[in-house]
C-alpha cells in the first residue's frame, strides 16, 4: 500500500501535536471519481445509489450528493434523516433492510420515499395498512432471496436460509398476495447476492438470474411489470492486495449485453454501492504504544483496536497496512523494535478478539510510529464496538 504525501504530512503534523494519535483520515477524491466513472460507463437506465451504511459521515454523503449519485440506499430512519440533511430529497431515497419498524414505514410513506424494498409478507401487509391510512400508493420492489450464492464473497445475502427478502421458492405463493394489496404498486425486484465480490462474472450471473425471475413474473401475472430491478451492492475491493481489482467496465459491458439479450432496454436498474465507492477514501491511523515479545512472537499494541476499527477482526482478514516512521526517542535502552518480521497488531481492549492484523509482514516499526490501515473508508468506524471500554472516539479528519 502506498500512502500519499498529503496524508503522511497531515499525520506527522497531528502526531507532533502532543496527543496520542488515533484517527480516521478521509479524502473522498477517489469516491467522487468512481461515481463519475460509473455514470459514464454503465448502460442507459442504470442508476447509482450510495449505500450509506458503508460510511455515514457527512463528508461521504456530501461527496455522493455533489458527485452526482442518483440517491441514497437507506436502511433506517436515522440514515434517512442524515441523507436528507446532506441535501438529498426523500424522493431520492430507496429503503431496504429487514425489520423496518411501523414508525419507519410511516415516515417513508409520509415523505414520499422513491421505493420501499419489501423484505417479507408481514412487511408488505404492514406497509399497505400504513399507506392506506395515509391515502397513498407506495412504489415497492420485492426483495428475493435467490437460490444462488457466491461462495467466494465476504458476506452473502442470498442462498440458504436468510433473513433477507422472500425465498425464490416462495415467490409464486407470496407475490399474488402482494399484488392484491391495493396501496402498494409493485415495480419490480431487488436481488442482492453478496458483498465484497471481485469476480465480475459472479455478479453478472446474479443479474441474469433476476432477469429470468422478472420474465417469469411478467409471463405469469397479468399486469405485473418489473420496470425497476435492483441488483444491490457487492462490487469488491482488493483488501488482500492480490492485484485483482473489481473491473467495472467488464461489469458494464456484461450488463449491457444482458439487457439487450432479455429485451429490457428502457427499464431502470439500481446499483446500491457501499464498499466500492467508500473503501479507498479512508485510512485508520493509530499510534503504536507498546511492542513486546510473547513466546517468540511480537505483539504490537496500538491506541485503537476493534472499538475503532473492527473489520479486520470481524472478517478475519488483514487490511493493507503501512507503518509511518516517526523516529521517536526510545523510552529505555533495549526497547523492543520490529525489523523485517511477521507480527501481531492489537488494540488496548481486554479481549483476545481485539485484533487489527495478524501475521502481517512489517519492515520496521517502533513505539511512537503510526500504523496506517488502508481501505478503511467503508465499514470502518460505524461498524466498530465504539462504546466498549469507553475510549475516546477517534477523530475523523477530512483532507
Ligand atoms: C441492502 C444493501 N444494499 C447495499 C449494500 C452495500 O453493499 P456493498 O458495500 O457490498 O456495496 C448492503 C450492504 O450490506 C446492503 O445490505
Amino acid at each position: 500500500m502506498h500512502i500519499s504525501d498529503h496524508i503522511a504530512d497531515k499525520l506527522r503534523e497531528l502526531a507532533d501535536g502532543g496527543h496520542t494519535l488515533n484517527c480516521y483520515i478521509y479524502d473522498t477524491a477517489a469516491m467522487r471519481r468512481k461515481i463519475a466513472h460509473l455514470a459514464d460507463i454503465m448502460p442507459p437506465g442504470v442508476e447509482i445509489f450510495y449505500a450509506m451504511k458503508a460510511n455515514p459521515h457527512t463528508e461521504f454523503l456530501r461527496t455522493a450528493f455533489e458527485g452526482g449519485a442518483r440517491g441514497i440506499e437507506i436502511a433506517s430512519l436515522g440514515e434517512a434523516e442524515k441523507a436528507v440533511e446532506a441535501g438529498f430529497s426523500s424522493g431520492q431515497l430507496i429503503y431496504t433492510g429487514p425489520g423496518k419498524s411501523p414508525e419507519e414505514l410511516a415516515w417513508a410513506v409520509k415523505h414520499g420515499i422513491r421505493t420501499m424494498h419489501i423484505e417479507s409478507l408481514v412487511e408488505a401487509y404492514r406497509l399497505n395498512i400504513i399507506a392506506s391510512e395515509a391515502g397513498i400508493h407506495q412504489d415497492i420492489l420485492l426483495r428475493i432471496n435467490a437460490n444462488f450464492d457466491i461462495h467466494e464473497a465476504q458476506t452473502t445475502f442470498s442462498g440458504g436460509s436468510k433473513k433477507f427478502g422472500v425465498d425464490e421458492e416462495q415467490l409464486d405463493d407470496i407475490l399474488p398476495q402482494i399484488l392484491a394489496l391495493e396501496h402498494l404498486n409493485f415495480r419490480g425486484l431487488h436481488v442482492y447476492a453478496a458483498s465484497g465480490v471481485l469476480n465480475v462474472d459472479d455478479l453478472l450471473k446474479n443479474c441474469e438470474l433476476v432477469f429470468g425471475m422478472a420474465q417469469h413474473i411478467e409471463g405469469e401475472y397479468a399486469g405485473a411489470v418489473c420496470d425497476t430491478i435492483d441488483f444491490g451492492g457487492g462490487f469488491g475491493v482488493d483488501y488482500l492486495e492480490h492485484g485483482h481489482d473489481f473491473d467495472p467496465q467488464a461489469y458494464a459491458n456484461g450488463l449491457a449485453k444482458l439487457i439487450k439479450q432479455y429485451d429490457f432496454v428502457g427499464r431502470t436498474f439500481f446499483l446500491e454501492l457501499g464498499r466500492y465507492l467508500a473503501a479507498d477514501s479512508g485510512w485508520f491511523c493509530t499510534e503504536i504504544l507498546d511492542i513486546k515479545v510473547s513466546r517468540g512472537k511480537k505483539q504490537v499494541i496500538c491506541a485503537g483496536g476493534i472499538n475503532h476499527f473492527r473489520r479486520p477482526a470481524a472478517l478475519a482478514i488483514n487490511h493493507p497496512m503501512v507503518v509511518l516512521r516517526m523516529s521517536r526517542r526510545p523510552l529505555f535502552a533495549g526497547q523492543v523494535s520490529v525489523r523485517d518480521e511477521s507480527v501481531y497488531f492489537g488494540g488496548p481492549l481486554c479481549t483476545g478478539a481485539d485484533k487489527l492484523a495478524n501475521d502481517i509482514a512489517v519492515e520496521a516499526a517502533d513505539i511512537g510510529d503510526i500504523a496506517i490501515f488502508g481501505l478503511a473508508g467503508a465499514y470502518g468506524l460505524s461498524m466498530s464496538n465504539i462504546e466498549f471500554l469507553s475510549h475516546a472516539r477517534p477523530e475523523e479528519i477530512i483532507l
